[in-house]
């Protein structure tokens, strides 16, 4: 729920599934549940208000958020992980493929980046990792691939590591939040055995599901911000706030003020 200029987190992921063409979402919360499902509720009292008081643009913004999508959350109530969260949403998705939208993660492009995924998954029907390329010292934060060709932007996987050591990673390319999956994904996930931690890693089944079904990695087209890391926020509030006209030149004073400052 931390915001980004003016809006929590979650809020940009919810809006770039809708502008993909998701009509149904589910939220796999943790404790802080309440908070989420009250920014997404219709305010029906503040809405009044600024109808009467005659602040429309306020009221749209308050009443899009309501209008936006049907969201219904599931409660993970242990963290056991990223694959065990997914799993907490099998009831609800039944036999049908799916997109993971992880939180922390966001993506600042023209084309939102799950739409760019879903543009692949109709040539291919298969399961599409969306990634970046890092720096060889960050191999150790993310599931990397190991590919061989790519045909169409898209690179055929043959194996996933989650978190490999600097030496023993495939390759420098990293999934970043974003999946396509197949509804066989959940099977596999049951079987999954916990890593070191205690949790079940997405990855693994991924990894496993390779035997019986092609996997695509994409490089998606856009900045991509780990908010969940501080400077990730930090940069990703600058960014953001740079972009609103109301701030840019005001920010922009203070950014180059500041840097004077901290040269003298
Ligand atoms: C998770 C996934 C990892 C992926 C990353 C992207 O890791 O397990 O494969 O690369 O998200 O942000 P986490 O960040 O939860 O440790």
């Amino acid at each position: 729920m931390l915001p980004i200029v003016d809006k929590p987190t979650i809020q940009y992921i919810i809006e770039e599934a809708v502008q993909s063409g998701i009509e149904d979402i589910i939220i796999v919360t943790g404790r802080n549940k309440r908070a989420i499902e009250d920014h997404f509720d219709k305010s029906i009292e503040l809405e009044l208000l600024l109808q009467r008081t005659g602040k429309q643009e306020m009221y749209k913004i308050v009443n899009d958020i309501s209008t936006m999508v049907d969201i219904h959350y599931v409660r993970q109530k242990e963290p056991l992980g990223l694959g065990h969260a997914v799993l907490c949403a099998k009831k609800f998705i039944g036999h049908e493929p799916f997109a993971v939208l992880l939180g922390d993660d966001i993506v600042d492009s023209e084309v939102p980046a799950l739409q760019q995924m879903i543009q692949k998954y109709n040539q291919v029907q298969a399961a599409i990792l969306g990634c970046h390329e890092v720096p060889a010292a960050d191999v150790t934060k993310y599931g990397i691939v190991q590919y061989d060709q790519c045909v169409n932007e898209l690179y055929n996987v043959n194996r996933l590591v989650e978190k490999p050591s600097v030496k023993s990673a495939p390759s420098t390319q990293a999934i970043i939040g974003r999946y396509i999956l197949p509804p066989e994904v959940f099977d596999l996930l049951e079987g999954v055995a916990p890593d070191k931690k205690g949790e079940i890693q997405l990855t693994d089944a991924l990894d496993q599901i390779l035997q019986y079904q092609s996997v695509y990695s994409y490089i998606i087209k856009g900045n991509r911000y780990d908010v969940g890391d501080k400077f990730g926020f930090l940069k990703a509030s600058i960014e953001f706030a740079l972009k609103r006209p109301e701030l840019k030149d005001q920010l922009q004073l203070y950014l180059n003020q500041l840097v004077k400052n901290l040269r003298n």
